[in-house]
Formats: C-alpha cells, structure tokens, sequence
C-alpha cells in the first residue's frame, strides 16, 4: 500500500512538471515569457551592488527622487526587465 501511494505521488509530481503546472517565476537569465534579461552590452552600475539589495529597494531609490525612473531605461528594456516582473508581483507598470 505504500509502495502504491509513493508510486502515486511519483507520477502527480511527473504529470505536473509535464503539464507545466508549476508556476513560471520571473527569473534573471531564466526561461520563458517571465525571464527578465538585459542586453550585454551594459555593464552593472554600483546602484545594484549587492543585487538582492536593489532588488528590493530600487523602488525607494526611484521613488526618494535620487534616480528618475527613465533614466533606468537606458539599459533596461520595459518588457523584457521591468514589467514582467511587475505584472507577476502586481506592481504597476513601467511606461
Ligand atoms: C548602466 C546600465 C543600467 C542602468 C542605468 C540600470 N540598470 Fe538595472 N541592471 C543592469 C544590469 C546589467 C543588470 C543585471 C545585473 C546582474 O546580472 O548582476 C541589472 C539588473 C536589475 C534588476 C534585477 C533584475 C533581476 O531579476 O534580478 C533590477 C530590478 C533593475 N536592474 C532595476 C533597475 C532600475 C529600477 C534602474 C533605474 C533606477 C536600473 N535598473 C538602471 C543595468 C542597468
Ligand atoms: C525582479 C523583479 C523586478 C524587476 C525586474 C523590476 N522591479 Fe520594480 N518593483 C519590484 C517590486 C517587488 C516592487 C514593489 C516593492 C514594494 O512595494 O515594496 C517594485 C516597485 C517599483 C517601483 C515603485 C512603484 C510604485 O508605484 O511606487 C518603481 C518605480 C519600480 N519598481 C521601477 C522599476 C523599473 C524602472 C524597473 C526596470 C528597469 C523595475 N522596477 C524592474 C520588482 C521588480
């Protein structure tokens, strides 16, 4: 019987993964329509050091007036590095 139920969980988990079941996440260099990327050519600016940091607190930053946001937008690319990642946390939309 525990075998059968192990068995069990075994193809659900199989059959999810197959169905795409589990939620596409927006991930930097990552795959698919969320993937967030940015063209190579630009280098990191020291805003970002560390990345967690500015993941987290770039909208304060933008926000407190001491960068404008279309100044972001000469390395990022609105769809393809802001707003899928926006649209996923309910954020409102870079123009
Ligand atoms: C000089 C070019 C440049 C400018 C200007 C710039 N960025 Fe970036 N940004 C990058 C690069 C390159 C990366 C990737 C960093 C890495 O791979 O470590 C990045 C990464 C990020 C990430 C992390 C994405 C992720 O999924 O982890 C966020 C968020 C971000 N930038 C927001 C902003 C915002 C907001 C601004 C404006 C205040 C801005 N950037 C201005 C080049 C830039
Ligand atoms: C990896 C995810 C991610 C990426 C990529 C990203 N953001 Fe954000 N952004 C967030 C999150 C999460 C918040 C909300 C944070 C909070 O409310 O504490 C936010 C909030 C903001 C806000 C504040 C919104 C408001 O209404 O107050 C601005 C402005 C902003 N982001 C600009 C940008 C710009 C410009 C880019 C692209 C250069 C960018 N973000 C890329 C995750 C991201």
């Amino acid at each position: 019987m525990k075998r059968f139920l192990i068995l069990m969980l075994l193809c659900i988990t199989v059959i999810m993964l197959v169905a795409g079941c589990v939620p596409e996440k927006p991930v930097k260099d990552g795959k698919g329509e969320l993937a967030v990327t940015i063209d190579r050519e630009f280098t990191t600016p020291a805003t970002h050091s560390p990345l967690e940091w500015w993941q987290t607190h770039h909208p304060t930053v933008i926000n407190s007036g001491d960068i404008k946001e279309q100044d972001c937008l000469y390395c990022h690319q609105v769809d393809r590095s802001c707003n899928n990642c926006h649209g996923y946390v309910g954020v409102r939309k870079i123009k």
